[in-house]
């Protein structure tokens, strides 16, 4: 009886100490999954836009201003091999020059997050500025973002990327458009992974609404929502995690504002 104690106790530290080294767990046990970094791999990288990076505002995520919003000038438009039809929306990248004599020796990488399309132009050879083509892996970023990792003259330089988790401070954020009776959500402010693979609306007088991926990084649902406070439940893309805001936005709230909750993926 006394060994089976024993090593009941010695289990129980083994699973306690597995529980911690395997994530950040709260005090009921449950453990967040964490994005972690994937492989390094091989793509090519161009700029638009100059260096106000004015041109970087408004893209396919609808991320809006980039600069209110957070995301400032470490962005990047993904070609559509990359893009997922808006699902990598939020995205992070370290990207690093790679084999050409424009890259700067002495930089490792720069992150950007993804918050627009670069979209495919069949009338150029992929080859020869039809660089968002499909297959082609590709980042057409911020000049900003560029310059960090090589001479902008280059044009176009070798990259090698890999996916990080997204460093965000605070929750995420949603930035409501539509009316009572449609509600768009812009989501932002993402961490851990920084995507979203579903999401879901709930009213004080409503069940969970399934919300319907609209483009870039916003959601819709078609429900009469107006006068209700709003909780909302989001699945990460990467890590399946789920988690719940509640009552992000007060009865009273409106389209043309942004709501923050306390809650964000790791
Ligand atoms: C596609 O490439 C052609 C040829 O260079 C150019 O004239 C056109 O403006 C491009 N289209 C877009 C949408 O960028």
């Amino acid at each position: 009886m006394a060994s089976f104690f024993r090593s009941f106790g010695f289990n129980f530290i083994l699973v306690v100490l597995i529980l911690a080294i395997a994530g950040k767990s709260n005090a009921l046990g449950y453990t967040h999954p964490i994005f972690r970094p994937g492989p390094w791999r091989l793509a090519h990288a161009t700029f638009y836009g100059d260096e106000s990076a004015s041109e970087t505002m408004g893209g396919a995520c609808g991320y809006g201003n980039l600069f209110s919003n957070g995301y400032g000038t470490d962005t990047a438009a993904l070609s559509s091999t990359l893009f997922n039809n808006g699902y990598a929306c939020g995205t992070c990248y370290q990207i690093k020059c790679y084999n050409s004599p424009h890259c700067y020796k002495y930089v490792p990488f720069t992150t950007v997050t993804a918050t627009n399309l670069c979209p495919p132009n069949w009338s150029q050879d992929s080859n020869n500025g039809g660089w968002c083509n499909p297959p082609r892996a590709h980042f057409d970023m911020s000049k900003p973002a560029f310059m960090k990792i090589g001479a902008w003259k280059a044009g176009i330089v070798p990259v090698l990327f890999r996916r990080v988790p997204c460093i965000k401070p605070g929750g995420i954020r949603f930035a409501f458009q539509g009316n009572g009776y449609w509600l768009l959500v812009y989501v932002m402010n993402v961490a851990g992974g920084g995507d979203i693979a579903s999401m879901w609306v709930k009213g004080t007088r409503t069940g969970w609404i399934s919300m319907s991926h609209n483009w870039g990084a916003s959601y819709q649902a078609f429900a009469t929502l107006g006068g209700q406070a709003l909780s909302f439940k989001i699945q990460s893309y990467s890590t399946k995690e789920t988690i719940i805001a509640y009552n992000v936005a007060p009865a009273n709230w409106n389209v043309g504002l942004t709501y923050k909750s306390n809650v964000n993926f790791h």
